[in-house]
């Protein structure tokens, strides 16, 4: 059995000589380490490839400056933003909606409106009544036992100022006065639905509420 003597390379790494496309001083440069009887050529990593190296640097920097920290750069955020205020003003078409009885009933009987709403609704408000409004921390909306309501228009105000020290949070910064009327006319009409589980009841049985008007 034969081995090599240690300082004979037996394997060497990298392209051959010729392959090289740096000129004639890195043709034969056996660079001078050796390990294990191993040694390699030194093969720089071609122009090309540093230009792409460099150049995504100096990207991400630019991405990170302007996405992240310059303000006029459009967030996904403030991009879904302005979309949902562009969808609220096409639904509205300049319209103010009026949140007392009449006003709150007139909407809960418009189907694209309602829809609008239940998006709302199911974003914002089902980590506590759940997505059917029948109720988790906070309380089943689809029974006959209200606990701060005790006339339509307290659907708007309770969702505007919220209730019982912000257990229910107010709503008022978060959306506009009219998708507030939205929303109390969409969990008013939650009542009398069937929620595939409900919280029980709380506060006082109400009389029926007015039907939504057209
Ligand atoms: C952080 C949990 C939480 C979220 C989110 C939440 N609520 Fe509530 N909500 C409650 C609690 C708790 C109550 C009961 C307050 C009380 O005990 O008086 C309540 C009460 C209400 C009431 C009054 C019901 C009654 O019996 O008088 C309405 C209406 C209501 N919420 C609507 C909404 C709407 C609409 C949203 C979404 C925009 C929403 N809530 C989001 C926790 C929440």
């Amino acid at each position: 059995m034969s081995t090599a003597p240690s300082n004979t390379p037996s394997v060497v790494h990298g392209s051959a000589p010729q392959d090289l496309v740096h000129g004639a001083r890195a043709r034969d440069h056996l660079s001078d380490h050796e390990y294990d009887g191993i040694r390699e050529y030194d093969n720089p990593t071609p122009g090309w490839w540093h230009l792409i190296f460099i150049g995504s640097v100096f990207f991400s920097i630019m991405y990170v400056a302007y996405y992240h920290f310059s303000p006029i750069a459009w967030s996904v955020e403030k991009a879904w933003q302005a979309e949902q205020n562009a969808e609220v003003k096409r639904l509205f078409a300049g319209k103010v909606l009026k949140p007392d009885e009449a006003g709150i009933l007139a909407v809960a009987a418009d189907e694209p409106l309602m829809q609008f709403a239940q998006g709302t609704f199911q974003t914002n408000c089902a980590a506590c009544h759940a997505k059917d409004g029948g109720g988790i921390n906070g309380v089943n909306l689809t029974d006959d036992h209200y606990k701060n309501v005790k006339k339509v228009p307290d659907f708007f105000t309770v969702i505007t100022n919220g209730a019982n020290n912000g257990a229910m949070p107010a709503w008022r910064t978060n959306f506009s006065d009219n998708e507030r009327v939205l929303l109390a006319a969409y969990v008013m009409n939650l009542r009398g639905t069937k929620p595939a589980s409900a919280r029980p009841p709380e506060g006082e049985v109400l009389p029926p509420f007015p039907k939504p008007t057209k």
